[in-house]
């Protein structure tokens, strides 16, 4: 079986839920503290061991590829001025892995955008993670988890976490088979954002991190629109549980949503409180608030 080492980033959508910053700054640019989310992503997927990874971007995402660029002009400053530690930290961003980029056309939904892969996968399996999904690696990288669990079973791999009950109208709801058990399991079906919890399947979600087999671009090439009049992965995945055994993995770490403001919040507290330079001022502020709101 041929190792994962391509991943593809699909940074195309239109961020409606952060607007109006989305207006003309990309949802993935938008930083936790000081670095942006997509840069979480991208060393989440370095660490698991890809080298290449391609960014589905839309004509307003510029910002992306200079993020990921080398920028002389500032790097020069930096050593002028003594700062040679962020000259270097800079530096490092533009070595991370190979990145590609290529346009979705139209913000035609998940699926429509991972088709835009098909040339960069070139018949091999290729990991996907959305930038919404900001995954807490303290242990390992939760993509790592996944690209382990396809080499063990040859399956299209969901990443998953159990979710409150409540919640899960807001994500893809996997149905596992009968004798589930452990940390990866079969799935036989998925129901899309489950209206209410009782037409949910299970309470474990699908949660923005993918390994999909190479066959899975002819599957989206034959997907019809699905909600909202877009191509949709999880139709797509659906559609391919014909020829290919799909299956559910539990990731280890802490997942934040990023996508939704409350999301996050918790995500720029959470990092904050973890690093030495701002735990504590971060610490006594929020007993203040508590004070304050009792
Ligand atoms: P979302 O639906 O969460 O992202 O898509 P969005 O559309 O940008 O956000 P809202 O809901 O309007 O605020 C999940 C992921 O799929 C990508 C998005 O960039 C995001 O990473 N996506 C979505 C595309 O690349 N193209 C699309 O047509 C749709």
């Amino acid at each position: 079986m041929k190792k994962v080492t391509k991943a593809v980033i699909p940074a195309a959508g239109l961020g409606t839920r952060f607007l109006p910053a989305t207006k003309a700054l990309p949802k993935e640019m938008l930083p936790i503290i000081d670095t942006p989310n997509i840069h979480y992503i991208v060393k989440e997927a370095v660490e698991a061991g890809i080298t290449d990874i391609l960014i589905i971007v839309s004509h307003a995402k510029e910002p992306i590829e200079d993020y990921f660029d080398v920028n002389y002009e500032l790097e020069t400053r930096l050593k002028e001025t003594g700062k040679l530690k962020q000259a270097e930290e800079i530096r490092e961003i533009a070595n991370m892995a190979n990145i590609f980029y290529v346009r979705q056309k139209e913000p035609k939904g998940l699926g429509d955008a991972i088709g835009y892969a098909r040339s960069f996968a070139s018949g091999e399996p290729i990991a996907v993670l959305l930038g919404d999904d900001l995954i807490d690696d303290k242990e390992r990288p939760a993509i790592g988890e996944l690209i382990e669990a396809y080499e063990q079973t040859g399956g299209t791999i969901l990443g998953c976490r159990r979710v409150p009950k409540e919640l899960l109208r807001k994500y893809g709801v996997v149905k596992p088979t009968a004798k589930a058990e452990g940390k990866v399991f079969e799935v036989m079906d998925m129901v899309e954002k489950p209206k209410d919890p009782s037409l949910a399947p299970s309470d474990i979600a699908v949660l923005g991190r993918y390994v999909l087999p190479p066959e899975i671009f002819d599957v989206i090439a034959r997907t019809p629109k699905g909600v909202g009049g877009e191509v949709q992965l999880t139709d797509a995945i659906k559609l391919s549980l014909e020829k290919r055994k799909c299956y559910a993995c539990l990731f280890t770490g802490e997942r934040y949503d990023i996508g939704d403001k409350f999301g996050y919040i918790k995500a720029t507290l959470d990092f904050a409180l973890r690093r030495d330079d701002l735990r504590e001022n971060v610490l006594d502020y929020l007993r203040r608030i508590n004070e304050e709101n009792r």
